[in-house]
């Protein structure tokens, strides 16, 4: 079925549905996605773009981050391979593990009730095959119930996004600098300068006519992003790749200031978290020596 027809035979009804409990607190979505959508799905992403609409995308690799950035009213989250450095604690993306990744999918999903998620598909779990691609997906669908995959490449992988849709596993492309070739393109570079941005154009091309219903762009000058997003007409993401995009995405670990150290030029962080929670860490910790806490009302 082709990615851009809208085959959700339910898409009205769940257009008009209230977004219903955990509403509260959810600020809806000033985008292109009608705040009353019960479920994000990829039509609704397509039809931003040809309404000229934004939409948000964050990733969430744990139940309540999750279920705190869909009531937030993000439309995409990602089950980003960035959990290996972000969680797991490896210096890349690369060693995360497709088991790894159904683990932090069934998470998301058991959080969120109305973004459409997305997991990514891990280093080594796509490149043999389009067959190989498409048992890694069928996992990630089946026992991590994430409702598409995200797969890095150019358009090399046309045929296993072709392979992928025709299965029936929706596919967000991801070009421009891919993590996972990081040891290829010799580290955290800008892509798709100068003379490179017409071979990032025909990869994005490629890889939406082959059905990719959302191409995503990191770290990219934003001429080039903007020429690819005029190209297709699938929906675009960006991180690091200007202000042309359809959609944004971050880290969240980024974007709420968990982490620390240097930052990419293309994080903003909107909260400082690691402060917050050092300072109620440090309070608990001092309240336990002093033995102010537990209190009466902690007792039983
Ligand atoms: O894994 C991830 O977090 C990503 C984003 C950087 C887009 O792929």
């Amino acid at each position: 079925m082709s990615p851009t027809s809208t085959p959700d035979s339910t898409a009205s009804a769940e257009l008009a549905a209230p977004y219903g409990a955990g509403a509260a607190g959810r600020t809806g979505t000033p985008g292109g996605i009608p705040a009353t959508a019960a479920k994000v799905r990829t039509h609704h992403l397509l039809a931003a773009k040809a309404a000229g609409k934004k939409f948000a995308m964050l990733t969430a690799y744990d139940q309540y981050t999750a279920q705190i950035f869909d009531e937030a009213g993000i439309e995409v989250l990602l089950v980003g391979d960035s959990a290996s450095n972000n969680v797991l604690g490896n210096e890349t993306s690369l060693p995360i593990t497709l088991d790894e990744m159904i683990i932090f999918s069934r998470a998301v999903t058991a959080g969120a009730k109305r973004a459409l998620v997305v997991a990514d598909l891990p280093f080594g779990s796509y490149e043999q095959s389009p067959a190989q691609a498409i048992a890694s997906s069928v996992r990630l669908m089946k026992e991590g119930l994430v409702h598409a995959v995200k797969m890095e490449g150019g358009a090399y992988y046309a045929p296993t996004v072709r392979a992928l849709t025709q299965a029936g596993v929706p596919v967000m492309a991801h070009i421009g600098f891919t993590p996972q070739s990081e040891h290829m393109l010799g580290g955290y570079r800008v892509q798709g300068r100068g003379e490179m941005a017409q071979i990032m154009i025909d990869d994005a091309v490629a890889l939406a006519e082959a059905g990719a219903f959302c191409v995503l762009m990191e770290m990219v000058p934003a001429d080039t992003a903007s020429a690819v997003d005029a190209a297709v007409t699938v929906p675009t993401v960006g991180i690091g790749a200007g202000n042309s995009t359809t959609g944004q995405v971050l880290v969240w670990q980024d974007m709420a200031g968990l982490r620390t150290g240097k930052m990419a030029k293309f994080v903003k962080q909107y909260a400082q978290m690691r402060t917050v929670l050092a300072d109620a860490a440090r309070e608990f910790g001092d309240e336990v020596r002093t033995g102010v806490f537990p209190g009466p009302e902690h007792t039983f």
